[in-house]
């Protein structure tokens, strides 16, 4: 069996990786940052053409004023130093998440990214900011709602794949694979809907100390796992 196509993961213990060295939290948080270009740069050998990553929960927020504005000076840093080295890579990335909360010069940044790399097609990275599942599926069913009431859709014709249409990731294949680091096992509002089927790691590495070998060892044990749908075996 082939590896995964579509990566998705929850880059979680960079808070606790900082804390066992001593350090404040956003020690950890730029870290963190730096095995994010370690990763997408491994992709494309893996086989990986989709990476959709957790950068930023909509529950993040409840976080001290000071990690939440670090947070989103991080994302701003790594937008600036990471671009060159993203477009020559051929690397598209797209932004998910509700922007409405995000400042304005952020959300200006992450257009412009998504924009300079729109034709790139060696790996779709897709980072998630002010991202929930709960709240995407609520911002999908608003905006359907609002095509029926205009009379563009009958509800009649509503199916399971009309409500994807909607969602954030509407251009994006399912992920196959959801990792988690850190060891904690919960979804935290990640991809609700897609990861219906989708096989999970939990696996105990912090972020920060998350390398492209065990990213490589994860899809292979993935490429060897009976993927069933629910069906029964081949
Ligand atoms: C969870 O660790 C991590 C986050 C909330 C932030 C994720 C951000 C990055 C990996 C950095 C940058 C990303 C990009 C795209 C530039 P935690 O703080 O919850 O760790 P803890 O559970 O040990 O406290």
């Amino acid at each position: 069996m082939t590896g995964p196509r579509h990566v998705a993961i929850i880059m979680d213990g960079n808070g606790r990786w900082a804390t066992q060295r001593g350090r404040p939290r956003l020690f950890g948080h730029h870290a963190g940052a730096r095995r994010v270009r370690e990763i997408v740069e491994a992709c494309p050998e893996l086989g990986v053409d989709y990476l959709t990553i957790f950068a930023f929960s909509t529950e993040n927020w409840k976080r001290t004023q000071a990690e939440v504005a670090g947070l989103m000076s991080l994302f701003r840093r790594y937008i600036l130093r990471e671009t060159k080295t993203l477009v020559a890579n051929g690397v598209r990335v797209r932004f998910i998440g509700d922007r409405v909360r995000l400042d304005d010069s952020l959300v200006g940044m992450m257009d412009e990214l998504e924009r300079l790399t729109e034709n790139n097609t060696s790996v779709h990275l897709t980072i998630a900011i002010n991202y929930g599942g709960r709240d995407e599926v609520t911002r999908a069913t608003k905006r359907l709602a609002e095509e029926v009431a205009a009379g563009r859709l009958d509800p009649e014709t509503v199916d399971e794949e009309t409500l994807p249409k909607f969602l954030d990731t509407c251009v994006l294949p399912d992920p196959d694979l959801v990792i988690r680091t850190s060891g904690e096992a919960r979804i935290s509002n990640f991809l609700l809907w897609q990861s219906a089927y989708s096989e999970y790691e939990f696996i105990d590495t912090l972020w920060p100390d998350f390398r492209a070998d065990e990213f490589a060892k994860l899809c292979d044990a993935y490429g060897a796992r009976d993927r069933r749908y629910g069906g029964l075996r081949a």
